[in-house]
């Protein structure tokens, strides 16, 4: 039997090991038995008085609200409506006092430089950034593109923002500059942040040149900053573009933070749907950060002399919640790293843990599984001891990697938080309180306080067995919740609560509950696609082929990989019959190309097949359920005499390029 074959097989049988928390690790943690019980009990039979007393404990109110909940508009909750804040004073004025010379942000970046920035000097550099944007006639409630390498700039290009109340929108530095226009256009940006280029894998990214290419197409923007970072050459517009350190030379460090609204938007993150056109997620600003930091305490107990690092980019809502403002909202240490887990070989996530005295590690299972493909030694010739507790989030973690993670680099002595949220959630939803939930590998175990997490069946009834698939519904607002869909309420309630005539919070995830009430997340219902984490829509991918010019058709689904969770296959009808299999890999590689242009290189697709036609039903819709099939070179048992064009199966299933 082959290596990965009896991993296959014993993940199914090994299921339901159940793993007690580390006996160690509850001392001292800041959730007791007691306090968990007593906060579902409090969420269970005063739900609004249970945010509202935490809303009151956990935030630093500038007028303090007397209205919990808003319903009237629903599905566009309101909480706390009446209060104001500022979102960047309660992550740094805050601890000046206690904590003003603590480490905030450690930085490493790929070539291996490292920068320490305490509180106080965070504080600063974010005040002289917000008066830069000032300066630059950026004012509250103006969207901001951030377009940047993970350096510490990003966290405080973020920060600066939320001081004055305007919006940012983080584009993963990973997407193209189509990707880029498109955001920058739906937002109505007035500035773009980026730098002159990051280190990523050995190279350096030109995130300005990318920027450049289609800035002429984007009217809005008036000022782009750029950071210095990577020294390569760039390209200026005078007028238009302002390095960073002469946007703040001479500027105060003091910026006093602006009141904002509750509800006022913190930020809009794109993400891709099931149709063609990311949305802007819109987040509020004290609903979304109480959620970060009660989950950054119940989830990562995080702890005042913990190093916490989360493994993921600011451009995803990840990189949002558990870098850029949970965290520094609890006074937390973080470290952030620039580069890929390659660089300069697969030791060096752990060289930064033993470096850094990494306590607190969050990464994905896609980057789980790749360094557990280069073996044991790379994470045992590094000193791990200091790690405390783990974390995975993305997509569901499969038992092998779990158990790896759990034995390897926890040393069986670290719990692993298996935290189930989305882009829309804002907040970890359902995961395991470390040092109370038994854990079992691939669940992401029970909803937190105050979640009403759960599985219904196709009438939104819950469903009624034990390990039941069904949809995964969240049937209370909660105050981290999203806001809307920027510019298009409509598709806003289309899309996450229709399904249900607005009764529940649809997450397009399918689940099951075991008979121990865990969760287990089995997939999504529509057609996002996960790979490597990040999520993409068949439907967008599919546009993008569909427009080369020598494609007639495409439909794109996902297969299983043992690396990066779903891999993209492409079928491809082309326009003109290709001649030989060498036109058939010269087209190959151009799409690959196009869409990695288009989009950006995580949607490139793994596979394309060409074939003269799709199968189709008699009214005309593409059988992605066979497509999908044909990908997983499963065999096909049901019947396809009934499509339109039944040979065209035979003709898909040969074996790709
Ligand atoms: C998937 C990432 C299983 C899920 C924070 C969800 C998970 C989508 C998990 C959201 C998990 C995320 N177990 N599946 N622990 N975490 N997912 O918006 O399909 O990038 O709907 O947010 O990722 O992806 P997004």
């Amino acid at each position: 039997m082959t290596h990965e074959s009896r991993d296959a097989i014993e993940s199914l049988f090994q299921e339901n090991r159940l793993f007690a928390p580390p006996q160690d690790f509850g001392r001292g943690s800041r959730m007791t038995p007691e306090l968990y019980r007593a906060l579902l009990a409090e969420a269970e039979s005063d739900y609004e008085g249970f945010w509202a007393r935490l809303a009151r404990a956990e935030l630093e109110w500038l007028t303090p609200f007397t209205r919990t909940l808003d319903a009237s508009g629903a599905p566009h909750y309101r909480w706390f409506d009446d209060g104001t804040l500022n979102v960047s004073a309660n992550c740094l004025d805050r601890h000046i006092a206690e904590r003003g010379a603590k480490p905030a942000i450690i930085f490493e970046g790929e070539p291996g430089d490292v920068r320490v920035l305490t509180y106080r000097e965070l504080l600063a550099e974010v005040s002289r950034f917000a008066n830069a944007l000032r300066a630059h006639g950026v004012k509250m409630g103006d969207r901001v593109i951030i377009y940047m390498p993970m350096v510490p700039e990003a966290v405080i290009a973020m920060q600066a923002c939320a001081r004055i109340g305007a919006i940012h929108s983080v584009v993963f530095g990973g997407f193209s500059s189509d990707s880029l226009k498109d955001r920058i256009t739906d937002a109505q940006a007035v500035a773009v942040i980026t730098a002159d280029g990051g280190h990523r894998g050995g190279r350096v990214i030109g995130l300005k040149a990318i920027c450049d290419k289609v800035l002429g197409d984007c009217p809005s923007v008036r000022t782009v900053f750029v950071l210095r970072r990577a020294g390569n050459e760039i390209s200026w517009q005078e007028g238009r573009d302002v390095w960073w350190h002469d946007a703040v030379a001479g500027l105060s460090d003091s910026c006093p933070p602006v009141a904002v609204g509750a509800e006022h938007p913190l930020y809009l993150l794109y993400t891709s749907g099931s149709t063609g056109r990311p949305k802007g997620i819109q987040h509020s600003s004290a609903g979304y950060l109480l959620g970060t930091i009660l989950t950054m305490r119940w989830v990562f107990d995080i702890r005042e002399d913990d190093v916490y690092w989360c493994t993921a980019d600011i451009g995803w809502v990840t990189g949002h919640s558990y870098v850029a403002y949970g965290p520094l909202a609890c006074g937390a240490t973080i470290l952030m790293y620039e580069g890929a887990p390659m660089i300069p070989d697969p030791g060096r996530f752990w060289r930064l843990c033993e470096r850094h005295g990494v306590t607190i590690f969050y990464t994905a299972p896609t980057a789980i599984r790749a360094l557990k493909k280069h073996g044991d030694d790379y994470p045992r010739a590094y000193n791990l001891d200091k790690l405390r507790l783990l974390g995975s989030v993305g997509e569901p973690i499969n038992p092998e990697a779990w158990m790896w993670f759990y034995r390897v680099i926890g040393q069986e002595r670290c719990p692993i938080v298996d935290t189930w949220w989305q882009t829309e959630t804002g907040v970890h939803m359902i995961a395991p309180i470390p040092g109370l939930t038994a854990t079992k590998p691939g669940s992401c175990t029970r909803p937190l306080p105050g979640i009403a997490a759960d599985v219904v069946d196709a009438a939104g009834e819950p469903v009624k067995a034990p390990d039941e698939g069904g949809f995964l519904v969240i049937k209370r607002p909660w105050p981290a919740m999203l806001r809307t869909i920027w510019g298009d309420a409509e598709r806003y309630r289309e899309t996450y609560w229709a399904r249900f005539e607005n009764r529940y919070y649809v997450s397009g995830d399918s689940a099951r509950r075991d008979a121990d009430g865990y969760f287990w997340v089995m997939g999504r219902v529509d057609d996002v696609l996960k790979v490597s984490g990040h999520r993409l829509g068949t439907m967008e991918i599919e546009s993008v082929l569909g427009a080369h010019p020598q494609v007639a058709e495409a439909a794109v689904v996902g297969r299983p990989d043992d690396v990066t969770g779903e891999a993209i296959c492409a079928f491809i009808v082309p326009r003109a019959a290709l001649a030989d299999s060498a036109a058939r890999s010269v087209l190959g590689s151009d799409l690959r190309r196009w869409v990695a242009d288009k989009i950006g290189p995580i949607a490139r697709p793994a596979e394309i097949r060409f074939a003269s036609n799709l199968p189709k039903t008699r009214s005309g819709k593409i059988m992605r359920r066979l497509l999908r099939a044909i990908a997983r070179h499963e065999t096909i048992d049901e019947d396809v005499s009934t499509l339109e064009n039944p040979d065209i199966v035979r003709e898909l299933k040969a074996p790709p390029e």
